[in-house]
């Protein structure tokens, strides 16, 4: 018998073989040795003990038991995806990204879309942000823009962040639950955490399900600067608008997806890809300089608060058209690293409290993830363009520098030189101000944009909002973590808190949250946030 021009036979206990001929290749061991039998160990006698000199058994058992890598501490699971950016027209007025240079250019992006809370294995419609992450393969080095399609984030500060993960990752002693926001841990660390209040409108809103990662827009949330062959910085947020525009389930679709394929999401975009039918976002800008910045009824630096489309339009300035799923989902979506500090010369960041600490982490856990400094010199995450650089050694390097000459300065005129002109420079920011562990006064106001969100949002995704905060504190057991959302709940909007007291079975309403700055009316409903036309 043949099958795939393999003959197949059989062995003396009947099990099928099948071997290599013709143009079929030689199963090897992973030093390139050929194997003559892969299904049987080396015994003494055909009923025998195994012989530890078969090497053979031993390579593939040792492999097989080193398979697994940590999975993400969070955004554990994921799906990506290979595409392009395409630059619209030249912006080089505000950045000398050379990305951004050129109309019509085309450089290839690696995208990864993902959970935050839940393992590896959890499903895809779970209540959840869902990350964006970019990465865009530019001629001076790898831009990543690694965002979710949330605009804010539930902290202020990147000291906080173990803490909120923590609290939203399964409680430890029991374990569960595995992928929801629906425990006690999550509600008691977010009741005491007010400027989580705006986040927790959008979690809580249908843009934490979903339909597809097509659906989905992505924002990169902080502030960060563009910057200017001149040298002079533009501020700029960066969000990605989907081509097919926004869509969620509801609950109850959510629940049912999860229980008859977990993989949905994953599903949806390997079909969509595969059958040619491109994903697409554009990407967009907003733009402000100091003056606005100085002028905004928030700080532009607090990453809890956004700035409305209404006051600075999105401009797009290019797209990204996701065409080609990878070879291989560990050896790509699995190891590539996303890293917040990675930024061509021309994008910079701002002093957003969360950007500098993120900065920091993701460098150090993907050192942890994936094992060796040298995980750039995985096909995923090394750069595209010409690089040159003096590192070597460490685990699995590839990519030693030739030669006799690892360093610089040195006489010989030998290896790269750093270039002043074209290299990456610093915004040269002037900052003078004491060494302090201070919040600024600008953060202090938690509730005026939770409640512009809840405001924007249209009838029934005002009721949603509402139920999905029922079905989650429903599970809270500590009768006191529900009463201080519900006071939290009253300064965001009154009915709301009201609803939900009554729902819960909270006979007297507590007294609003304590409020450092009395929560705003005055600020419009934002229209553009809205996904639901009925
Ligand atoms: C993944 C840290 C906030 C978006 C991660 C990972 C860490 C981390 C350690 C795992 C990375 C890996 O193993 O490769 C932090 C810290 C934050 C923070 C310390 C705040 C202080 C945010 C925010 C966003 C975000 C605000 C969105 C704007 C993502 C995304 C991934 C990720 C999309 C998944 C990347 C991928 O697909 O591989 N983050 N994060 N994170 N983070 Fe954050």
């Amino acid at each position: 018998a043949r099958i795939h021009d393999q003959t197949l036979t059989r062995g003396a206990g009947g099990e099928l073989h099948q071997f290599a001929e013709g143009d079929t290749p030689v199963l090897t061991t992973a030093q390139g040795g050929p194997v003559a039998d892969d299904q049987n160990t080396l015994k003494v006698g055909a009923r025998g003990p195994a012989l530890i000199e078969d090497f053979h058994f031993r390579e593939k058992m040792f492999h097989f038991d080193h398979e697994r890598i940590p999975e993400r501490v969070v955004h554990a699971r994921g799906y990506g995806a290979h595409g392009y950016f395409e630059t619209y027209e030249s912006l080089a007025e505000y950045t000398r990204a050379d990305l951004f240079q050129r109309p019509g250019e085309k450089t290839p992006a690696f995208v990864r879309f993902s959970t935050v809370a839940g393992s590896k294995g959890s499903f895809d419609l779970a209540r959840d942000v869902r990350g964006f992450a970019v990465k865009i393969y530019t001629r001076e080095g790898n831009w990543d823009l690694v965002g979710n399609n949330i605009p804010v984030f539930f902290i202020q500060d990147a000291i906080k962040f173990p803490d909120v993960i923590h609290a939203v990752k399964p409680e430890p002693d029991r374990a569960f639950p595995q992928a929801q926001s629906a425990h006690d841990n999550f509600w008691d660390f977010i009741s005491l955490t007010p400027e989580s209040m705006h986040m927790i409108m959008w979690v809580m809103s249908d843009r934490a399900i979903p339909r597809s990662f097509r659906f989905m827009e992505g924002f990169g949330v902080h502030t960060f600067r563009l910057v200017n062959a001149k040298d002079e910085s533009t501020f700029v947020k960066f969000i990605w608008k989907p081509k097919l525009g926004l869509q969620s389930v509801v609950w109850n679709e959510a629940v049912k997806i999860n229980g008859a394929d977990p993989d949905f999401h994953r599903r949806d975009l390997w079909q969509a890809i595969q059958s040619g039918d491109f994903p697409e976002w554009e990407l967009c800008v907003q733009l402000f300089d100091q003056e606005f910045a100085d002028s905004f009824d928030f700080d532009v630096l607090d990453p809890t608060k956004l700035i409305p489309e209404e006051i600075i339009k999105p401009i797009p300035v290019g797209r990204l058209v996701l065409d080609r799923m990878p070879d291989n989902f560990f050896a790509e979506t699995e190891q590539v690293a996303f890293m917040t500090q990675n930024v061509p010369p021309g994008i910079d960041f701002s002093n957003d409290p969360l950007l500098q600490g993120r900065n920091f982490s993701y460098l150090d856990t993907q050192l942890k993830r994936l094992g060796s400094p040298n995980f750039t010199h995985i096909p995923v995450n090394a750069p595209k363009c010409p690089f040159a650089h003096f590192q070597q050694d460490g685990h699995m390097a590839m990519r030693n520098p030739v030669g006799r000459t690892n360093y610089q300065p040195n006489s010989r005129g030998e290896g790269p030189r750093p270039d002043p002109v074209r290299g990456f420079r610093s915004f040269a920011e002037v900052i003078e101000a004491p060494k302090v562990r201070l919040r600024p006064e600008s953060f202090a106001d938690h509730y005026s944009q939770a409640r512009q969100f809840f405001n924007s949002q249209t009838a029934p995704e005002q009721k949603h909002i509402a139920m999905a905060l029922t079905f989650e504190l429903a599970k809270v057991e500590e009768v006191v973590i529900r009463e201080r959302m519900v006071a939290h709940l009253l300064n965001i909007d009154e009915a709301l808190g009201a609803t939900v007291a009554d729902k819960l079975g909270i006979d007297t309403l507590p007294k609003p949250a304590d409020t450092a700055v009395t929560p705003r009316d005055d600020l419009p409903a934002s229209p553009a946030l809205s996904i639901i036309e009925n």
